[in-house]
């Protein structure tokens, strides 16, 4: 037991840092975020009784502070130069060609190279002096960049004091870390859904929406953007006697700041050529953005050897990927209305091949994009996947045109429903405001019944479209009334179909209460929020009657988002439709936790096991998946969370690419389990 509050507070800030650590560096959490929270608001307490201990290096600390009015400006002790970039296998040999000419190598011996990925974000520069982290800049210039302490220090993954974790490397008294923030692609369609459930313009790929969180003053909302860190060099230190950027690598590692795993120490350029073409193929399965390769000199006395031009190191290149692009038609611009009224234009277009999937829509975001890039119906255009997720349309061919193209009109009125539309306070989007809108109905109750919400197999968009122009569902409540005599008159549904509709309907009212409240389609509470609400609320009535000072009072919740769930519950028609649920016999409470010993990465996904793996048979990781709480299916399906890839794959990892699937292999796997 700690003796004194001192002890204690000392002993909370070491757990709430082992948790970063395992959360975000090992990604491999122990505790749930409810709990994690439990022990930064202890900690937060003993703190403001006992002001007096409060050191900058509390994890406390990390959202501290009001807004800025703007950056102060750091100069860098060692510039922040660039990377000269190449394009080919043969561009590399001449790269490897011309250091052995300048440091007088012969051309048939080796030189060693360290492998990075180019991670696609933003370049940032962290200072820690003896040991505490003391700043952290933005690129800028190159010479000069933003100080954006505030913000970095929201990013749990950067520690505030650098503690070897096994003892081993001596903290030294003065270093500068370098590294690239970005954020998982998953983080920025989250982000990209919110926004535009709040009518906020869109980020146009991760790249940008880093940026933009990096740069805002108020560090708060920076805490929520979890941004994350690849760490990839030393950029200043003193009393280090390292002798290869791979030691620096592990030097840093040392410290638990995340450096990228898929790291590679190669012999000689034609491994570097090999393992660069490798990934060229496998970006895609990555959950974040990566624009090429990095090549760096192994030793660091060739680094000094070599120096550097004005513009960047020659002991370092780059090697780029090519977007991924693709020419084809555009047939129709049609436009959608999403759950909050949001009017988006949809290009429908001539199915065409891109960075491994068939594509065949692509949002045009909104009408001044299409207005800018004078885009028509009937018009060839060059489709594009770089640091894109969702293909983009690059420009028109202007020269293909053959005057028969159709400009497109920006609609006045809402396609579904006919109300006037309203331009939002951005300016930018368009909006139907009417509740009762079919579209809208109809995509809250395609989200109620989706993947992340109840989860309800076979009820799909087109069956939503029959129901709700049929009359039989007019909110998400009434999927629970439906009957087998009014299905089986649905086009496309026969008596199997049916039955199974209602079996998954009468399964899906058992589903914990954190997928409940996210089907509610609350504006601002997405998964990972309603999981949070079901952790503090346990039953569905509870959260209907909170305060806005509860809410608040969670970590994770700000004011925008308790008022949307405040005004949500208050609405007359809402209030109906839960009745509504309830006395379908849907669950609205928190069923038992889950026994310990289950890993929360796999318990309750399922999981598809192909090809030949090193370290088990198939049956063994299938034994293995489902005793940590697994599901482990056959086939790879939308459904499917994970594909665990071994040797000789074969049919099903194209499958799995198609459908996006999460593609793990063994090492990846295994760090998932243990
Ligand atoms: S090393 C002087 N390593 O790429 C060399 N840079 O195009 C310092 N980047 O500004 C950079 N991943 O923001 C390095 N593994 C990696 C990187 C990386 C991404 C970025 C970095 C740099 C830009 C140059």
């Amino acid at each position: 037991m700690p003796s004194t509050i001192k002890e204690k507070i000392k002993q909370l800030r070491d757990t709430i840092r082992y948790h970063d650590r395992k959360y975000y560096v090992e990604n491999n959490p122990e505790i749930t975020d409810y709990e994690y929270d439990q022990l930064l608001k202890e900690l937060q307490q003993l703190e403001k009784l006992h002001p007096e201990f409060v050191t900058p290096d509390s994890p406390t600390q990390r959202v501290s502070g009001e807004p800025l009015a703007q950056f102060p400006t750091i100069e860098h002790r060692i510039p922040m130069l660039s990377i000269d970039n190449t394009y080919s296998d043969e561009e590399l040999r001449e790269f490897d060609q011309r250091i052995k000419r300048m440091v007088e190598i012969e051309t048939h011996q080796d030189i060693e190279y360290v492998v990075e990925l180019k991670i696609d974000g933003v370049a940032i520069t962290l200072w820690y002096e003896n040991g505490l982290f003391a700043r952290g800049a933005t690129r800028g210039d190159g010479f000069k960049g933003d100080d954006v302490s505030a913000n970095l220090k929201t990013i749990r993954q950067i520690p505030l004091k650098l503690e070897p974790i096994d003892k081993k490397p001596k903290v030294p008294s003065s270093i500068e870390i370098r590294g690239e923030i970005y954020l998982p692609n998953k983080e920025f369609q989250r982000l990209n859904e919110q926004r535009e459930e709040e009518g906020e313009p869109q980020f146009a790929n991760p790249r940008n929406a880093a940026a933009g969180s990096l740069k805002l003053l108020d560090p708060r909302i920076t805490a929520q953007r979890r941004l994350r860190l690849f760490a990839y060099a030393i950029g200043y230190s003193e009393g280090l006697e390292l002798k290869t950027h791979i030691q620096c690598l592990e030097f840093i590692r040392g410290f638990g700041l995340p450096v990228n795993p898929y790291t590679q120490l190669c012999k000689n350029i034609e491994e570097v050529i090999r393992y660069c073409n490798e990934w060229d193929k496998r970006r895609g399965e990555l959950d974040y953005m990566v624009d090429g390769m990095v090549i760096k000199v192994n030793s660091l006395d060739l680094h000094d050897q070599l120096g550097a031009t004005s513009k960047a190191p020659r002991w370092v290149i780059s090697f780029k990927f090519q977007p991924e692009q693709a020419v084809t038609k555009i047939e129709e611009i049609v436009v959608q209305v999403g759950k909050t009224g949001t009017l988006t234009p949809v290009a429908n277009l001539t199915p065409v091949l891109l960075a491994g999937t068939t594509v065949s829509r692509a949002t045009l975001h909104n009408f001044d994009e299409i207005r800018r890039k004078d885009i028509r119906e009937g018009d060839y255009v060059i489709l594009q996947k770089a640091g894109e997720i969702i293909p983009q349309v690059v420009t028109v061919l202007k020269e293909k045109r053959k005057g028969t193209e159709i400009p497109f009109t920006e609609p006045s009125t809402c396609p579904e429903c006919k109300e006037k539309v309203v331009r939002d306070n951005t300016e930018v989007y368009l909006r139907c405001h009417n509740p009762f809108c079919q579209a809208q109905v109809k995509r809250r109750i395609q989200y109620f019944a989706g993947r992340d919400a109840m989860d309800i197999e076979g009820l799909g968009p087109a069956l939503v479209e029959q129901l709700v122009d049929k009359g039989f569902v007019k909110d998400y409540a009434d999927i629970y009334y439906l009957r087998y005599e009014d299905l089986i008159t649905l086009e496309r549904m026969g008596e199997k179909s049916s039955q199974n509709l209602i079996h998954a309907i009468e399964e899906s009212k058992h589903r914990d209460l954190d997928r409940l409240i996210c089907a509610l389609g609350i504006l601002n509470v997405g998964s990972h929020t309603a999981e949070v609400l079901a952790e503090r609320f346990d039953t569905l009535d509870k959260l209907a009657n909170t305060t806005q000072e509860e809410l608040e009072g969670i970590y994770e919740i700000g004011p925008v988002v308790a008022k949307s769930i405040l005004r949500f519950f208050q609405n007359k028609h809402t209030q109906e439709i839960i009745k509504k649920l309830k006395a379908g016999g849907v669950n609205t409470k928190k069923l038992a936790t889950q026994k310990s010993g289950k890993n929360p990465k796999i318990s309750g996904k399922s999981f598809v096991v192909t090809g030949t793996l090193q370290k088990y048979s198939r049956k063994e990781a299938e034994t293995l998946i489902k005793s940590l709480g697994g599901r482990v299916l056959s086939g790879v399906s939308k459904k499917t969370d994970y594909l665990v890839v071994g040797e000789e794959p074969g049919s099903k990892l194209d499958k799995a690419r198609e459908l996006n699937v999460h593609i793990l292999d063994e090492m990846t796997f295994e760090k998932l389990i243990n």
